[in-house]
């Protein structure tokens, strides 16, 4: 284990147990539909290369990077598009695939800003869910993990863009960031 983490959260077969499971869940509601999963760079990254891999149905992809922190553990509100879609999701299937769901506020600025784009539906798939945290009402459809209240990192998760590599998730040592 890594020397700046507390303990392992979810190891690499846990989460592939359940990214599978959540990607026959996905199939089966998407059949016969125009489907275009949306990852929300860079945290999402893991989770929808293994995720697509699991949905054997026709689908697109596309990218979408956000930033909403900076350099902190906590969200600011203040989301700031870095790189918009390639496509219109006019009238199209979208599944935003998210990394994790904290006080739901980046979450929220997204949903209202791809549905002003008018697709068919819009639906969360999110590999974590942190419920406590909640701040404003966002309902996620795909939900991997619901975790406590501590910060993560790994599997796509970053503390100052660091630990992203990992291929488990863990707890982050307080004294990493409070330093
Ligand atoms: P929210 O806007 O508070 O819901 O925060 C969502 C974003 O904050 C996620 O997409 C992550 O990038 C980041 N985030 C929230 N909690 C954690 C965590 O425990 N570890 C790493 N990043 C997190
Ligand atoms: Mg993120």
């Amino acid at each position: 284990m890594h020397d700046d983490l507390l303990k392992i959260l979810l190891t690499k077969e846990q989460i592939q147990k359940r990214v599978a499971e959540l990607g026959a869940e996905i199939s089966q509601d998407y059949v016969g539909k125009d489907l275009v999963a949306v990852c929300i760079l860079k945290g999402a990254m893991h989770f929808m290369a293994d995720l697509t891999r699991e949905i054997p149905i026709p689908l697109t992809i596309d990218f979408m990077a956000i930033s909403s922190y900076g350099a902190g553990t906590k969200s600011s509100g203040v989301v700031r598009i870095i790189q918009d879609l390639d496509a219109s999701i006019s009238h199209r299937h979208v599944l935003i695939v998210e990394d994790i769901v904290d006080s739901g506020l980046t979450l929220k600025y997204l949903m209202d800003n791809l549905e002003s784009r008018r697709p068919a539906s819009l639906k969360i798939a999110t590999l974590l869910d942190k419920p406590a945290r909640r701040a404003v009402n966002v309902t996620t459809d795909y939900n991997g993990f619901s975790i406590p209240d501590e910060f993560v990192v790994g599997y796509g998760l970053d503390y100052n863009e660091k630990y992203r590599n990992l291929p488990f998730i863990g707890v982050l040592k307080p004294e990493i960031y409070t330093k």
